[in-house]
């Protein structure tokens, strides 16, 4: 089963096995029914964070789950069931149009709903955790139903329960949210304030607007060429290591974290810094607007995506000492 159109990257892998399912009791069934047992199993949503180096000899399950339901309601905030098949940016446009506020910054992430708790997905100074009410889902040991509250999630930077301890053991389906009814923006990050000025008022669908210009003004269009966002994480180092890097290079970018004198650094930056801005090995390239992003030219195998990644983190490890995390999960 080709699954070259079911990933971002649009690398051309395949799987034996692929599994579409539309409702919980579906995928219940299909657990339960000994299907995929003993076999390696995939969790598909959008294929906008996966990078296949080799086909994959087991079994995708991909979630076609749908629905945006209100399930409670007041004057202040409402809460809404939103299935894990659900195309991310389907749910920010509706919420924008529904007048819901607190995923308007997280605007064209590509993606589906149920991936988006895995990763924490974030961006212009939201991460997805501030309005995760709690996640819902199946074991694939026993089918059995869990329900983990958002402050359980143990979501971090990029980071949570499901990419950790459930890793590889949970089927997430539902995804519920809290939003409020009330105005509340958040526009201190980068440009996005000016952007948002430019366009008038201070208003839900301006605040998407403006995020979705700044993101097509640095991101590549993966129908145009594959990718999956940023393709690194950015690093977070020692207060001392950063005062040390900041002798040699008085203007690096930074972002001190409150806690633990810890301080974030953008990959981005790091990456041009070695001169890899807009380069390209084969068909493997960095992007030309945005060194965090690495491309598909043009046929490139999952491998010489990896290769051109290798060199970047060595460069980047021999000019900074730091060594760069990836945030796609490269498969096979
Ligand atoms: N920068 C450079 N050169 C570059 C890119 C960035 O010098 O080629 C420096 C600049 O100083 C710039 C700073 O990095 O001001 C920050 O750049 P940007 O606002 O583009 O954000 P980022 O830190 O590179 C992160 C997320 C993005 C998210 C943006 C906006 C990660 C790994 N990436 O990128 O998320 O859209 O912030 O919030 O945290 C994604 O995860 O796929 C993604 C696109």
């Amino acid at each position: 089963f080709s699954l070259k159109h079911l990933n971002t990257f649009g690398i051309d892998a395949s799987a034996d096995r692929y599994i579409f399912y539309t409702s919980e009791d579906e995928l219940k069934h299909i657990i339960d029914s000994d299907q995929i047992r003993d076999v390696p199993i995939l969790i598909l949503g959008g294929g906008s964070n996966l990078l296949f180096v080799s086909n994959f000899n087991g079994v995708v399950l991909h979630s076609g789950i749908q629905g945006i339901e209100k399930i409670q309601e007041n004057n202040q905030e409402v809460i809404i069931k939103v299935g894990a098949g659900v195309v991310w940016d389907h749910l920010v446009n509706w919420s924008v149009e529904n007048g819901f506020y607190g995923l308007e910054n997280l605007s064209i992430i590509p993606g589906n709903v149920g991936a988006a708790p895995v990763q924490n997905i974030g961006a212009y100074g939201v991460e997805v955790k501030d309005v995760i009410e709690k996640v819902e889902g199946l074991y694939l040991n026993d089918a059995s139903h869990f329900v983990i509250p958002g402050n359980e999630c143990q979501f971090d930077y990029r980071q949570s329960i499901f990419k950790t301890s459930l890793k590889g053991e949970v089927v997430i389906t539902n995804v519920y949210f809290r939003l409020k009814k009330q105005p509340g923006f958040i526009l201190d990050y980068g440009s996005l304030v000016d952007e948002v000025n430019k366009l008038g008022e201070t208003t839900l669908e301006n605040v998407r607007q403006a995020v979705i210009k700044i993101r097509q003004s640095k991101l590549p269009d993966p129908e145009e060429f594959g990718n999956a966002g940023s393709f690194f994480k950015n690093p977070v180092i020692s207060f001392t290591q950063f005062l040390n890097l900041q002798k040699s290079f008085p203007e690096i970018p930074h972002f001190i974290l409150g806690k633990n004198s810890l301080v974030k650094i953008p990959a981005g930056w790091l990456i041009e810094k070695c001169g890899w801005k807009g380069k390209s090995i084969g068909n493997a390239g960095v992007h030309h607007k945005q060194a965090l992003v690495l491309v598909n030219l043009g046929n490139a195998s999952g491998n010489e995506i990896v290769e051109l990644a290798e060199r970047i983190e060595n460069d980047v490890f021999y000019a900074f000492s730091i060594k760069l995390e990836r945030e796609v999960n490269v498969v096979g």
